[in-house]
């Protein structure tokens, strides 16, 4: 059993990222954000140019790409790239190392059922497409990174990145069989947060008593 891996998995604008890092902070955890390393990828392969200088030396370009990684157009197809086995293959040892140091939250799509199966705390959380997309719109706009885009698009997309995460092949987005179950839509982000830290406490409180039971 991992004890110090809490694994939040769900799809877009479920509110997933906020939670992770809240419950991250609260607890002391290390946050790690799986979908930002698809992205990350993603934008590398559409928009790296490989070149080699005299020595032929390969050159990328190695800046911070953030506000990149975020932009619509990368949202628009990083499904296509994050469904390829051997990017998932790479991205998902990376992901276990840097968890395996130090207790961590990690949100994404396959961290209870492909990452970590054997995490001690598992989350799935959901919501209604009319709340992800107005919530994904306005974080667009206040990165200032809206254009053109209407909650309408927004959700346009929301619904055929869902439809390719979830019948991809390799690790599709599927809740875990005994991951808890959070209906995001009508709760606020301080509502969601405290829902996973009164189970992940309410399970290390049994674990506790258990203990002394048995040592007892
Ligand atoms: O969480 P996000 O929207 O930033 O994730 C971007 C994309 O990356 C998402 O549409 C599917 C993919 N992804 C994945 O396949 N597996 C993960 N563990 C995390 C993200």
């Amino acid at each position: 059993m991992a004890q110090n891996i809490i694994a939040i998995d769900g799809p877009s604008g479920t509110g997933k990222s906020t939670t992770a890092k809240m419950v991250a902070g609260e607890l002391g955890y290390t946050y790690l954000d799986t979908g930002a390393m698809y992205r990350a990828i993603t934008w590398v392969l559409e928009n790296t140019k490989i070149s080699f200088d005299k020595n032929n030396q390969v050159l990328i370009n190695g800046e911070n790409r953030e506000s990149e990684i975020r932009d619509p157009k990368i949202s628009a197809v990083v499904s296509k790239y994050s469904a390829i086995p051997a990017i998932r293959e790479a991205l998902t040892a990376q992901q276990r190392e840097i968890a395996s140091a130090q207790p961590c939250v990690l949100d994404g799509r396959d961290i209870g059922t492909v990452v970590f199966p054997n995490a001690k705390h598992k989350f799935f959380l959901t919501a209604d497409y009319k709340t992800r997309a107005a919530r994904r719109l306005l974080e667009l706009q206040n990165a200032g990174k809206a254009g053109g885009e209407t909650q309408e698009s927004v959700e346009k997309n929301l619904r055929a990145r869902d439809e390719a995460d979830s019948t991809r092949e390799v690790a599709p987005l599927v809740k875990a069989q005994d991951a808890i179950e959070i209906d995001t839509s009508h709760l606020t982000i301080q509502e969601q947060v405290q829902k996973v830290l009164q189970s992940v406490g309410e399970v290390a409180r049994c674990n506790n008593s258990l203990n002394a039971t048995h040592k007892g």
